[in-house]
Order: C-alpha cells, then structure tokens, then sequence
C-alpha cells in the first residue's frame, strides 16, 4: 500500500494523519463521493495550478499546454453536453463528468459548482486535468468502475523515475503505476454506472498483441525521448506530454490500408482491407458522437467526381424512448457497434457503375475521424457557443489515413 510513504516522516502533519484515517476507512467510491467532506485547505494549494510546475518543468509545461489533457474543461462541445446532461438528469452538479474531466472534485465534492461557473465563462482559472490532477494520484482501485484513483495532498508528487534529481518544491516518489495502462484506464473508461449497459470502451486492450508485448498506454501516447526532465538539470529518459492520439503524430502508425480495385465491364469493384494497428478500439466512443468514417471516391474523366459512398464505424447509443442518441450518458442499450477493435482487420467491399467516356479513373479511400454530429439543436449550439464558431476544430475532420491511384480503363473510350 503506498499510502504509507517516506514523505509521512517528511511531513508529519495533522492534516496527513486525518487524510490517512480517512482513507484507511475504505468506503466505496460512491458513498465517499456524496458523504465524502472537502479538505480544510482551499483547493489552489491541495492541487496547485499547473502553472506553479511551469517554474521548473517548462517543457513538459508546453507539451501538455498543447495537448487536449488541458483542455478538458474548455471546449464548446464540453460546455453544451455538460449543460445537457445536469439538465436532463438527477446530477444537477455534474458531478459525474467532473470524476474524469476535472478530478479534483472528487476531493472536493462542494466546488463542483465553483466549477460549473468557471466553465461556464469558457475560460477557466482552474485546472481541468493539470499536472497536479495526475501526479498526486497514489492509487487505483482496479475493482472499481472506472478504476477508482486515491489523492494524497500533501507535497509529494508521484512518478516512474527510480532516481528522481531532490529539489525544494517536492518530493518525488516513483509507483510502479506510473509505468502501467491501468493509470491511463482510471480515467479512459466508460462512464460510471454504464459498464452494465455498454461493453468496454477501450475494447479488449488487455488481450491484444501489442499490450502482452509489453507495451502500455504511455509508450505510445507518451513516447520516450531524451532531455531534461526539469529545468537545468542532467538529460536523462523523459515523457512526452502533448498526448498524442487523434492530433499528433501516433496517427501514422494507426491503420494499413489495402486497395484492390476489379473492372468487371459495367460495374467496378473495390475491395479495401483495412489492418487497425491500435491496440484498443478505433474510435473510442466517448464523447458519444466520435466516428471514423471510410469514403471511397471514384474521379472519372476530367477528375470529375463520379461516385462516393461513406460507411461509419461508430456505436449508436438507444435511449429511454429507444431512439437513438449521440450521448452515452442517455444510453440504456446500444442500437450499433461496429467500431473496429483492437487490432481487427476489417474489409469492405464497394461496388460502383464503370466511369464511362474515361480513358481511366482515379480512387481514392480515405479514413477520417468524423467532425462533431448529433441532433439539430445540439450541433446549432455547439456551434454558437464556440469562440470560433463553424470553424472550432469540433466542426473539422481530421484525416487519418489517405489511398490514391490510377487505374487504367481499356476497352472504354
Ligand atoms: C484524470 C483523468 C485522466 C487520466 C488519468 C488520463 N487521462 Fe487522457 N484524457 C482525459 C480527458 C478528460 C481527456 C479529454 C480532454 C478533452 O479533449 O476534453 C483526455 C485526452 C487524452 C488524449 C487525447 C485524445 C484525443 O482525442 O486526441 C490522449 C491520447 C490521452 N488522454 C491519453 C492518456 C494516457 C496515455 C494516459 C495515461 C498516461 C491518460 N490519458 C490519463 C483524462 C485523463
Ligand atoms: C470515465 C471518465 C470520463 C467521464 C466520467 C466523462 N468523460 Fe468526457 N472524456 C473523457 C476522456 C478520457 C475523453 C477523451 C476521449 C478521447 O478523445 O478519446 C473525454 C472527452 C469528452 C468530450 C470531447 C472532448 C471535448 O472536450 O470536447 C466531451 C464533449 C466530453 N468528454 C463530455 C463529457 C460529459 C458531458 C461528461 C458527463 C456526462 C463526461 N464527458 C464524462 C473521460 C470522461
Ligand atoms: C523548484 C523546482 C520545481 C518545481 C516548482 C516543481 N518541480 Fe517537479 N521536479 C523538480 C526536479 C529538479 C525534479 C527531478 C528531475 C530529475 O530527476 O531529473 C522533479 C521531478 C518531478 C517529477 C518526477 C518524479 C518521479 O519520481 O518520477 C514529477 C512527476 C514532478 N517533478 C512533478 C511536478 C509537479 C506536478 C509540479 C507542480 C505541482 C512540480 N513538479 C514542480 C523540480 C521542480
Ligand atoms: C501501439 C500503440 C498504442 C497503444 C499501446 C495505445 N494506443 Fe491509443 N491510439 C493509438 C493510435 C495510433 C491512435 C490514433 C488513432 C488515429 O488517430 O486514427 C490512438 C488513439 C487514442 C485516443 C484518441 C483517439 C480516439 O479514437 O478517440 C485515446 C484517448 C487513446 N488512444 C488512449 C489510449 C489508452 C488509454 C491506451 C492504453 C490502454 C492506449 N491508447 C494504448 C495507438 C496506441
Ligand atoms: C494525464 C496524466 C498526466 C498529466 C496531466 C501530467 N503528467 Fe507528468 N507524467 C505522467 C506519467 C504517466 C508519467 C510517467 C511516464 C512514463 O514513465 O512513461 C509522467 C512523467 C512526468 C515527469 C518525468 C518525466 C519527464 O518527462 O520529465 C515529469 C517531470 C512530469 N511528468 C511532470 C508533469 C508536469 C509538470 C505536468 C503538467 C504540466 C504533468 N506532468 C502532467 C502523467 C501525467
């Protein structure tokens, strides 16, 4: 158990006792949430802003800047589904999506409406998933769903080197679980309470290749490089932070993609095969309206267009009524599931009329995550309320993968 660490000799304080007493009591998540009190001192010093790391940790200050991991809070599609679902649900506070996208309340259960306040400015003062949010994390609870994370707030901060440089603002500590999927999983799962009703969000990523050749979230989503871990200090391995997946570079190794294409007279065929290189699935369906689409294009004389035909790889949620719904927090079933899983092959197979008058046709097959989608409303809003507008980057498709080629029609004219 590392709740009893070297940092308890360090700082023997009383507000380090009553944590661990309280702790030691070992109630489910569920009941500590509600009945759970926050700590006496103001949240800014128990999880202090991101900022304050900035001071010593300037690059990995930039990188996760960068990332989505510090946006979590900000975004318009954020904003209009939290107010959705405190809405339409018995939550008022949002408590649930906060377990995840600011997990700080979950220690401090009466700021969630300090919370609902400063998203609703769109520009919050407060970290959503900053450094502190994921450092001061001393445990997981892997019987829990989602695995359930323990927060120790005094002045150490938990990582995976063995050897950590001393320095005057904290102590390091290295936990194995730094260097494991399941830190990434506490929060990279289905909603709480949904796990009866929705199979696993990441698929069997327990069972692929890739996981029982060792390789975990991190050497992926935050690949080794070698630099300074802290300011001024000696190179050694270090960890990317920008989180790389649907931006960034881990996007090329994502898909293989396989053309062949048949004239048979008349009518063309196209098979593609489609090898998922991921480990888990691809898209992850949360937020709810995440999907990659497959367009296939047949160019015809003069690169007009001449035909195209999309597919979705997607889950659809059921709600209540049983129609469908873009929000997994209104799903009480799933209506279609065909997201591609972890490391499938897929092969789809087009059929298409032979451009005519055309000495030869161009085909392209593209793989796009999908801009945002969902019901007129949601979608209008979304639109208003981002500083942006239809040009926020909820509203473009990002490509993942891109096949073109030329094929020869003989006999046409
Ligand atoms: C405290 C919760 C939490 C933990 C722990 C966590 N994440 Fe995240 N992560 C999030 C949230 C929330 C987002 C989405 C932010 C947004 O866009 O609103 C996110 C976004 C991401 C993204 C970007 C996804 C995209 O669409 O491009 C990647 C990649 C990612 N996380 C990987 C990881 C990895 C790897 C780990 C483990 C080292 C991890 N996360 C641990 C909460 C967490
Ligand atoms: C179990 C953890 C978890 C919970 C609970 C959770 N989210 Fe998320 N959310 C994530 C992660 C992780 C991502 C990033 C997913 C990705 O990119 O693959 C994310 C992404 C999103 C996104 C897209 C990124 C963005 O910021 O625009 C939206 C919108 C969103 N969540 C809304 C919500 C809402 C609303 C709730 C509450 C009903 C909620 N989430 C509850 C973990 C969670
Ligand atoms: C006064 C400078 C300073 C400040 C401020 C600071 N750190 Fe550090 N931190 C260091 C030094 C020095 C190291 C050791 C680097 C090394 O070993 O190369 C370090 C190491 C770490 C490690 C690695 C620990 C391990 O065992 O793997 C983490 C994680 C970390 N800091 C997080 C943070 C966070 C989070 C904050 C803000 C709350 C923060 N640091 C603020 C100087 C600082
Ligand atoms: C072998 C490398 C690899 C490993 C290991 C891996 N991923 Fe990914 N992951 C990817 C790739 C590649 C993509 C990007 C797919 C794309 O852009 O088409 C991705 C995308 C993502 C995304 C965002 C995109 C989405 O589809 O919503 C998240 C979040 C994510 N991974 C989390 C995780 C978590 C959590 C783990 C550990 C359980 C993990 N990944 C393990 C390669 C990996
Ligand atoms: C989503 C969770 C998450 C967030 C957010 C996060 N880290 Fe980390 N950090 C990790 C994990 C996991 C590792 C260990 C990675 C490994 O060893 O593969 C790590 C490693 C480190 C290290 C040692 C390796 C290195 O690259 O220097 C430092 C220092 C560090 N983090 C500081 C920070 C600071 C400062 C912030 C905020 C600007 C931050 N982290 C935000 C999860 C996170």
């Amino acid at each position: 158990m590392p709740k009893l660490l070297p940092s308890l000799r360090w700082i023997l304080g009383l507000p380090v006792v009553i944590a661990v007493a309280s702790l030691a009591l070992g109630l489910p998540h569920a009941e500590t949430l509600a009945a759970k009190k926050s700590p006496d001192k103001p949240l800014e010093k128990a999880f202090p802003h991101s900022q304050k790391c900035k001071r010593c940790h300037l690059r990995v200050f930039e990188e996760w800047e960068a990332s989505a991991q510090s946006r979590s809070i900000i975004s318009a599609p954020f904003r209009v589904s939290l107010e959705r679902y405190r809405a339409t649900t018995s939550d008022k506070e949002g408590s649930m999506c906060f377990r995840c996208h600011a997990p700080s309340v979950l220690e401090y259960p009466d700021h969630a409406g300090v919370f609902i306040k400063e998203i609703e400015s769109g520009d919050p003062k407060l970290d959503g998933v900053g450094c502190a949010q994921c450092h001061l994390i001393s445990e997981v609870d892997p019987n829990q769903h989602p695995p359930h994370p323990t927060y120790q707030l005094d002045r150490t901060v938990f990582g995976s080197y063995k050897n950590p440089e001393e320095n005057l603002a904290h102590q390091s500590v290295q936990l194995p679980l730094y260097s494991q999927s399941q830190f990434c999983v506490t929060c990279h799962e289905n909603l709480p309470g949904f796990e009866k009703i929705l199979p696993k969000l990441l698929g069997a990523w327990e069972e692929s290749k890739t996981q029982k050749a060792g390789k975990n979230c991190q050497s992926c989503h935050m690949p080794e490089e070698f630099g300074e871990s802290a300011n001024g200090e000696r190179n050694r391995k270090i960890a990317n932070h920008s989180f790389p997946g649907r931006f960034g570079k881990v996007r090329a190794d994502a898909v293989k993609l396989e053309v062949e294409t048949e004239v048979k007279g008349q009518t063309s065929e196209v098979k593609v095969t489609i090898q998922s290189l991921v480990p888990h699935n691809l898209p992850l369906p949360h937020p709810g309206w995440s999907r990659v689409e497959i367009d296939l294009t047949i160019l015809g004389k003069n690169l007009r267009k001449v035909y195209t035909e999309q597919r979705y790889y997607e889950r659809v949620f059921g709600d209540k009524d049983g129609n469908p719904t873009v929000f997994d927090f209104e799903a009480v079933k799933v209506l279609k599931e065909n997201v591609l899983t972890p490391e499938e092959k897929r092969v789809e197979n087009f059929t298409f009329p032979t451009p005519k008058d055309a000495p030869s046709m161009d085909v392209i097959v593209t793989l796009t995550y999908a801009p945002i989608h969902g019901d007129e409303e949601f979608v209008k809003e979304v639109e208003q309320r981002a500083a942006l507008g239809k040009k926020d980057r909820a509203f473009k498709p990002v490509q993942i993968v891109r096949f073109k080629e030329n094929v020869k029609l003989t006999g046409q004219e």
